[in-house]
Formats: C-alpha cells, structure tokens, sequence
C-alpha cells in the first residue's frame, strides 16, 4: 500500500511539473508572437503627407472653444482628466520636426486617439475633421497607444496589496463577501476577421472576437488585465496562460495573496482570494459559485447569490469600459495584432477617469442586446474542477458566512 501510495505522489508530482513546464512554453510562444506585435508597430513607415491642409476651419480648430460638456461629450473625458494625461504621456509623443511639415503637436495626437477609442469611425472623416492626413491617424492611433500602455499600465493597473488589499477586502465584506481582493472575468471584444487563423476568432454566438480577461475591484476598476486570445477559446484556456495564473499556482502554497490575511475557521484557513462565475476553475485563490446541477441546500443557495451578488462589479466595468471606448463594441480598421493594447489603452483610461471621478454619463449606457450590438456568447460551466482544498474553503465560507463576515 505504501509503495503505491508513493508511486502515486512521485507520478502526481511528474504530473504537476509537465504542466509547468507546458505552461511555460505556452507562455514563451504567446510573448514571442507579441514581441511580433511590437516590432510592427516600431517598423511601420510613416508616409510622407505634404499637402497643406486649410488652415483653422475644422472641427480641432472648433473644438478650443468647446464649452467642458461638449468637449466631454466629444473626448469621453473631460478637460482636467485630458490635460492630466497630456502631462503623463506628452513627452513621449513628440515628433522631432522634419523637412515637409511641422509635425503634429501631442495635444492633437492624444485628441485624435481619444475621439478614435471612444467611436472608431473611418480614418478618413477623423483626418479631415483635424486637419491631418489619412495614414496619420492610423499612426498616431497605434503611437499613441502603445505609449498609454508602455508607460501607464504598471502604475495605474496592478492587483491590491498593503492598505489597498485592507480596503479592497472591506469594501468586499460591506457587500456580504468575505475575504475577497476581486473579481474575475471574460468579455468578447468584436472584430473584423483576421487574415491568420480566422476560424479560431468565431466564438459560440458566431462573431469574430478576442477576449479580456480582467481582474476587477469593489469600484469597478480593473486590477489585470489580459487580452487579445481568440474568441474560441475557453475561459480557463485563457486563464491558465495568464501571468496571473503562473504568479498564483508558481508560489509553492498556490496563494495570491499574502497569507497573514487569512482567517482561521472551523480549523480550515480561508485566503484571500478572487471570486468568478462558473466557467472558472475552482482554486484556493478562485472560488466560485456551486453548479446549478445540482440541488443545493439554502446555505449553498445563500453563498452563491453572495458571491454573485459581489461578482456583479466586473459587469459594471465591462459596462462602462465599452460605453466609453465604443471603439470596442464594434468591429474596426485597426489590425487585430493591435486589438489588445487598444484594449489594454482603453482599461487604464477607464481607471484613469473612475480615479479622477471623471463620471460615466448615464447616456454612454449601452443596452447590451440592442440590434446591431454583438450579443456577448454564454459561458460555458468548467467541469473539470478536482481541487479538494479549495472544495473546503469554499465549503467552510457557505458554513461560517456570517461568522466569518464578523470577523
Ligand atoms: C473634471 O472632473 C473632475 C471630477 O469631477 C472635476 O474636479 C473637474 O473640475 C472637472 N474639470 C472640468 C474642466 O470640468
């Protein structure tokens, strides 16, 4: 008995440290096409655009004079969040001065970018109404990009820790969830078919997408953010290849966050963890709701309406990232190797504007299932879940709800 016990635990070992080994592979093969991605960007020529354009009479020209609702109502931010901005990336997206033409001053730059993200809409009617060439636009939408992304997404998206992750669990627990530093979830983003691979873009409602994956606190403001994998694939696919999986299940305890945080109940030790929907799997640092299959007891009942309940602030930020930036409701010209910095660029401007409370305005509400919006696809359950530890964790929370929330 001893002996296979052994072997059981030698081959369960084995076992775990493929899949490491997998998973780094994976994740070495996705960087390297992103590197790809980078160098595109970096390599693309600028065309020579000479033609002097009218001076004045436009609608950049026009909008100096906008009163602040009608620079919010074109920009999606108003002019405080705008010149903040300015500041933080200005800098960088400085053209040196060439021969033919003066270059384009960063201020126009971040307006035409921004007016792009929260629309797209056609290069061409965005050039003439700033007075810039067609090609131009596309280079600064990608430039401009790429340097929110460079230089903003470590400062303003990082998971909570220290006083952050204190206020973060109890703001969670103010909405009868206990021990959660956030919420999981997946969206589809639309887009055009790609040249590669395009049948691996169709996800199960029949559209072209990619999918964000993000991380999500109690004000709806994103904490992770991983994008761009093709539509057809599954959430825990996605999962599995995320830095955020690797940091979780890398750590040899498979915890995320701090365990000095952890409350002692019933003799089991309830982490800090994440919460997400059904089609996750289930691990000590990700508990989710039970499967409906099932009959559950009221208590079981109970938990899972908490943990949906608290779950709802990844819809909210969906919400409002898309009813911002509808650039991302709708299928647009920008290569799909571009889509996830777009997307990455839209989900720190989103917290950008919720830090700065640069309110949503209730009419970018977008209704969801209107025609001509993409209906976002089903989730589909995640059976596989064999995590014993994290079955009694989540036991012991539907057990102790309410005296653990005491706390
Ligand atoms: C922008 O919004 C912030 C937050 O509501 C506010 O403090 C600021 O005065 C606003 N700026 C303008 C120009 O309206």
């Amino acid at each position: 008995m001893a002996r296979i016990r052994q072997r059981r635990v030698r081959e369960m070992m084995e076992r775990d440290r493929r899949r490491r080994h997998y998973l780094r592979r994976r994740r070495a093969f996705l960087l390297s096409s992103m590197a790809a991605v980078f160098s595109l960007i970096t390599s693309t020529s600028r065309h020579v655009w000479v033609r002097n354009r009218s001076p004045g009479q436009n609608f950049w020209s026009e909008a100096k004079s906008f009163d602040n609702d009608q620079w919010k109502a074109q920009f999606r931010v108003n002019r405080t969040t705008f010149d903040y901005l300015l500041e933080l990336i200005g800098p960088s997206i400085v053209r040196r001065k060439t021969n033919y033409r003066k270059p384009i001053e960063p201020r126009r730059r971040l307006a035409v970018t921004l007016w792009w993200f929260a629309r797209s809409g056609e290069y061409r009617s965005i050039a003439n109404m700033f007075g810039v060439g067609i090609a131009t636009v596309c280079t600064m939408v990608r430039q401009v990009t790429s340097a929110i992304v460079d230089l903003l997404y470590q400062r303003f998206v990082s998971l909570p820790s220290g006083p952050r992750l204190e206020i973060t669990i109890q703001a969670f627990k103010d909405r009868s969830y206990p021990q959660c530093a956030g919420a999981i979830g997946a969206t589809h983003i639309p887009i055009a078919p790609p040249r590669d691979n395009p049948d691996d873009y169709i996800n199960s409602n029949g559209w072209h997408s990619v999918i964000l994956q993000a991380v999500v606190d109690h004000n709806s403001c994103f904490t992770d953010v991983y994008a761009g994998w093709p539509g057809s694939t599954s959430s825990v696919t996605v999962l599995s290849s995320s830095d955020l999986y690797l940091k979780a299940e890398d750590r040899p305890d498979g915890y995320l966050f701090p365990r000095d945080k952890s409350i002692m109940s019933d003799g089991v030790e309830v982490p800090v963890h994440l919460i997400g929907d059904t089609s996750f799997p289930l691990k000590p640092w990700l508990i989710k709701a039970y499967s409906q299959e099932h009959q559950l007891s009221s208590e079981q009942q109970h938990f899972t309406y908490t943990l949906n309940s608290a779950r709802s602030v990844v819809d909210t930020a969906f919400m409002r990232l898309k009813g911002r930036w509808r650039c991302l409701l709708k299928k647009n010209d920008i290569d799909v190797s571009m889509m996830p910095r777009v997307v990455a660029a839209c989900c720190i401007l989103h917290n950008i504007c919720e830090i700065q409370k640069d309110c949503f305005l209730p009419e970018w509400n977008i209704e969801m299932t209107s025609p001509g919006n993409f209906v976002q696809p089903d989730t589909a359950q995640y059976d596989g879940d064999a995590y014993c530890s994290a079955e009694v964790i989540r036991d012991t929370i539907t057990h102790n709800l309410l005296s653990i929330l005491q706390y």
